[in-house]
């Protein structure tokens, strides 16, 4: 179907005879001369309002399809007379695809509750703003794949299904042909599986070949937190270097982040303006504030001395070697620094047994980066390398290193320092919109007890 996308015609320099736009009806009104229509077709915010002269071939075909209706318009495309759009369409003919029932169609109201629209998430990316949000989380991809290629990096596609449980990212959903509570030997792979909960591992043994990758798709995680900020399974972005020490993925992270601020602000600009005006006053300027200065950083220990000192009353206290909750998070990245914030070298109690052991005995060189309003946006670390102390932590945590064969052997043949990150895609997602919910940056999101769609 030879179609102009509307994002086309509304950037026309000069008005064309023969244009055929396709979408869905947002509003119509009836005059008694001709019937106002304004159509939606997703390829960008701004609806196209349609002219239908009352009495034409054009109007009888539209008939009595109102709002939801897919239709096609053919006509001209002409300055418009009236306010709020450069363009219109004078229709000449019309096809109606589909009507929507207006007694029935869920979406006649201008505005909903985001409750109301996630028990029609098959519906609800015909609404403004979460036909923005899904615009913006493909440019945002867009930017990561950018930002990587034109960094050198290779894009590797890390396995969804995994046979090992010990990633130690967090709880795994587990696979399984069997019915019942199935001896994993007689199972598929004849063993047990998981979804993964974290590319980590096998990107790590692809730079140590490939020396910059990263992956970028779906992790899981059973985790039965139901925050705002968790979800089932979310877009992980998982960089991972070769040859690289804990300040080169500082550099990493903050450049990425930056990167597709940068790049949403220039690319989205009415999706994210619609953003500031109705959901987060202020976010166009928290974004463009972002990009004016460096991030903040501090050391673990510094993050906590600042807790103490700040005389808050934290639901969870603080003190050396606690792990830092979202409120500590946010009161750094919000409050203290007012802006994003790097913390690094964190007491290796609280970490992965994969992360490189610094030389005090204590910490390890882990950083996460913190942004206002949401806690931790990105977790990552420098890799322990050293074959001798990856054993002896395993030893200490008492996992059985056979399991690691693999991830030893790295160690084992040309080992080297190499470092990596994982940045939650959806949380990055709510730093670009405003929106304060996870499960309103994806289009079907799957929480605990949540699996319609
Ligand atoms: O800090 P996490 O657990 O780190 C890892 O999985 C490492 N293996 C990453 C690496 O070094 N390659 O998760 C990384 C990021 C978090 O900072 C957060 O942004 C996001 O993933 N995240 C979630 N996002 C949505 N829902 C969840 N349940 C999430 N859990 C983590
Ligand atoms: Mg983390």
């Amino acid at each position: 179907m030879q179609r102009t996308l509307i994002a086309d015609a509304l950037a026309a320099t000069a008005p064309q005879r023969d244009m055929t736009l396709c979408g869905w009806i947002r509003t119509r009104r009836d005059a008694k001369d001709f019937s106002f229509v304004e159509v939606n077709d997703g390829s960008c915010l701004a609806n196209m309002q349609c002219i239908v002269d009352a009495g034409t071939p054009a109007h009888e075909a539209l008939g009595d399809a109102s709002t939801g209706a897919a239709i096609c318009v053919k006509g001209e495309l002409v300055p418009s007379p009236g306010k709020g759009q450069q363009w219109e369409v004078r229709a000449a003919a019309i096809t109606v695809f589909g009507k929507a029932d207006p007694e029935t169609y869920p979406l006649q109201k201008k505005r909903h509750s985001d409750e109301f629209l996630r028990t029609i998430a098959h519906l609800r990316s015909r609404t403004n703003k979460y036909g923005a949000a899904f615009r913006i989380r493909s440019e945002a991809a867009r930017a990561v794949h950018d930002f990587f290629h034109s960094r050198r990096f290779a894009w590797v596609h890390t396995p969804i299904l995994t046979g090992s449980d010990c990633e130690g990212a967090g709880e795994m959903f587990r696979v399984t042909t069997l019915p019942g509570a199935p001896n994993p030997a007689e199972d598929f792979f004849g063993r047990s599986c998981n979804l993964t909960v974290s590319g980590q591992l096998e990107a790590e043994a692809l730079a140590l070949g490939l020396g910059r990758v990263y992956t970028f798709g779906p992790t899981f995680r059973a985790e039965n937190s139901n925050t705002p900020r968790h979800a089932a399974e979310f877009w992980m972005i998982e960089p991972e270097m070769a040859f690289a020490d804990l300040e080169d993925i500082m550099e990493l992270g903050e450049s990425l982040t930056r990167h597709v601020v940068e790049h949403c602000l220039s690319q989205c600009e009415a999706d994210i303006h619609l953003f500031d005006a109705y959901v987060d006053k202020g976010l166009v300027e928290r974004l463009q504030g972002m990009l004016r200065q460096p991030f903040a950083r501090c050391t673990y220990h510094e993050a906590i001395q600042i807790l103490q000192d700040s005389g808050r009353n934290f639901t969870f206290p603080v003190a050396f070697g606690v792990d830092l909750q979202t409120e500590h998070e946010r009161y750094l990245a919000e409050e203290h620094f007012q802006r994003p914030v790097i913390v690094y070298n964190y007491p290796r109690e609280i970490k992965a047994f994969y992360m490189r052991a610094n030389d005090d005995g204590e910490t390890v060189a882990a950083m996460d980066v913190l942004v206002p309003r949401i806690g931790e946006l990105i977790g990552g670390s420098q890799r322990e390398e050293r074959l001798d102390r990856l054993n002896a932590r395993l030893l200490e945590l008492g996992q059985n290193a056979g399991d690691y064969w693999w991830y030893l052997d790295l160690r084992r043949f040309g080992t080297a320092p190499h470092a990596g990150f994982g940045l939650g895609f959806e949380r990055l997602l709510m730093m670009l919109t405003g929106i304060t919910n996870i499960r309103d940056v994806i289009p079907f999101p799957r929480t605990p007890g949540s699996l319609e769609f």
